[in-house]
């Protein structure tokens, strides 16, 4: 007899978040980038998913049955039907088969880190390893799963990759794209241990949206300039990642998290997400720098919580100074590094 339990079959993924240096801010289309982004993948802030499939019950489209850290998530479940639905194509088994997905993260959800980085990036993997025996024709594996992170989430697309990512066209970079990520393959030694501290100055829930933030470009009095200054930061950025160039990196870092909230203040409907321990935290970073000349920098999501990047080579140094400063006064620091990217995990 045959268990109904067991699933037919299974899949899973580690997926880490990442954090972009050049930021993807403003869409428009299908999740399609106004400018293009640039970033680095974690270690330990990842999402674990398990995809099983079953014999489907129902005659619904999509029969899906969703789980974040054991509970039923609906809300999540929905945007998840939505998108299972529209990427039909892409998920052939979705028409005979049920669906159960567990997914958890490696952080806590009150960390304030952004989670839809990894989670899709861990789904889109799981899902098209699934869809792979229905096609025929070879598609590279983990440039077809990036397409559809994006189509999940944006920044997803770039957490597929080992290391650094670059999302979005840009005009010297032939095999850059708007579809998906590609991977940096170049990357000075000065960057490949790079150290990524993250500061929860704040971890209760935004009050703006990114998918609000983003919208908010369209109308932008500064967009078609900080469009063009992105894409030019992400060539620039590319050199200095193959030069090793710490001091460029710094400038592009740094002025890229304040334009990101720079763009925030000086929408139509201004708002501000930084609080006042993000600029005390900043201004420390930068006089620790002055007075040390230890290449640290920090960078901002869309959020009040600081990433403090430096130099494997400065870690004791730098750790201790955020131990001894931050102790006190923030939430958490969660100390992480660049990732080799996703896992496929056993079953
Ligand atoms: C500020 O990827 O969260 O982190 O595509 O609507 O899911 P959606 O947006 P999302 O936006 C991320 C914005 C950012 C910058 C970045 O990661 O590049």
């Amino acid at each position: 007899m045959v268990d109904s339990h067991q699933p037919l079959k299974k899949f899973s993924w580690r997926c880490p978040s990442n954090i972009a240096i050049v930021k993807y801010w403003g869409k428009k289309g299908n999740q399609i980038p106004c400018n293009a982004s640039l970033s680095m993948s974690l270690t330990h802030s990842f999402s674990e998913v398990t995809l099983e499939l079953f014999d489907k019950k129902s005659k619904e489209d999509v029969e899906l049955n969703y789980f974040f850290e054991g509970k039923k998530n609906p809300l999540f479940e929905d945007r998840l039907r939505k998108y299972l639905k529209e990427q039909k194509a892409d998920f052939p088994f979705v028409k005979d088969q049920a669906v159960t997905i567990h997914s958890h993260n490696s952080f806590p959800h009150s960390a304030g880190i952004a989670s839809s980085a990894s989670a899709f990036g861990a789904l889109a993997l799981s899902l098209s390893e699934a869809a792979l025996t229905y096609f025929t024709k070879e598609k590279d594996f983990l440039q077809n799963a990036s397409r559809l992170a994006r189509l999940g989430s944006g920044s997803a697309c770039r957490s597929v990759y080992p290391r650094f990512a670059l999302w979005g066209k840009i005009k010297n970079v032939p095999a850059s794209s708007d579809q998906f990520a590609i991977p940096v393959t170049t990357i000075h030694n000065n960057f490949k241990n790079l150290q990524d501290a993250i500061l929860i100055i704040d971890n209760k829930p935004k009050k703006v949206s990114s998918t609000v933030g983003h919208s908010l470009m369209k109308n932008h009095p500064f967009a078609k300039k900080r469009f063009a200054q992105a894409n030019d930061r992400a060539s620039r950025l590319l050199q200095i990642l193959a030069n090793g160039d710490l001091q460029e990196f710094i400038s592009i870092t740094e002025s890229e998290a304040l334009t990101l909230h720079a763009m925030m203040l000086t929408s139509d409907n201004y708002y501000i997400l930084m609080k006042p321990g993000t600029l005390l935290a900043i201004e420390k970073i930068m006089s620790f720098r002055r007075e040390t000349q230890i290449p640290v920098c920090f960078t901002l999501d869309a959020g009040p919580n600081v990433h403090v990047l430096y130099p494997e080579s400065d870690k004791k140094a730098v750790n201790e100074f955020l131990n001894s400063n931050f102790k006190k006064g923030i939430k958490e620091i969660l100390f992480d590094k660049l990732g080799n990217g996703p896992q496929k995990l056993k079953c």
